[in-house]
């Protein structure tokens, strides 16, 4: 609650800040600012399970769409919540229109992260990297879960729903959901990335 109270009283600061367009010229250290109090208010707010309660944006195209069915109801069991913002049936469509909406959605500070699933998760991934702030990972095991999160940092989870099961899904996800980032030499590589990203 407090943490929900806390992420629209930012967001209300920064599109204020948008509309009289002083944010465009301290959008990076705003930026970094956000991640700071993001990581306050996910510690403030914590599931059922003593892990971080989180809002987690989901999307998937036609091909991840069942794969994404089955994880909706997992990611309620682990303690979080999600808006899935889909596609919602198994009609072909196109990934970027539900990848970016997601991706940006994270990168905004409205969700604490994302999980994208398209056929291979190549498609989503590729389109979650091009917005500013989103460090997604195309991740096909639980240790490439794990170490993304330690090392990269990833907001963003991309997942191929005709590649992995839904067991070798559901421990990726419930890692990369729990494992913190572990700062340290990994916090001045993120640097560099959002350094790149501002240039
Ligand atoms: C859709 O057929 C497929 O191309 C898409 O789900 C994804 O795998 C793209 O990267």
């Amino acid at each position: 609650m407090t943490a929900a109270i806390c992420r629209r009283l930012f967001n209300c600061v920064r599109s204020r800040l948008d509309a009289v367009g002083v944010y465009g010229i301290y959008s990076c250290s705003i930026t970094k600012i956000f991640s700071i109090f993001q990581n306050f208010t996910e510690r403030i707010s914590r599931a059922p399970h003593g892990t971080i309660k989180m809002k987690i944006a989901i999307a998937s195209d036609h091909g991840g769409y069942a794969l994404k069915n089955e994880l909706l109801p997992y990611i309620t069991e682990l303690g979080h919540e999600f808006r899935d913002f889909g596609c919602y049936s198994t009609d072909s469509m196109d990934y970027p229109d539900i990848a970016f909406p997601a991706a940006e959605a994270v990168a905004s500070g409205e969700f604490d992260r994302g999980i994208l699933i398209c056929g291979t998760g190549i498609g989503v991934s590729i389109c979650a990297n091009k917005v500013r702030g989103i460090r997604c990972a195309l991740c096909g095991d639980v240790l490439s879960a794990e170490l993304t999160r330690q090392h990269n940092d990833s907001n963003m989870l991309a997942i191929g729903g005709r590649i992995i099961g839904i067991e070798t899904a559901k421990a990726i996800v419930k890692t990369w959901l729990c494992t913190e980032f572990a700062g340290g030499r990994h916090e001045r590589r993120i640097g560099k990335i959002s350094d790149y990203e501002c240039r």
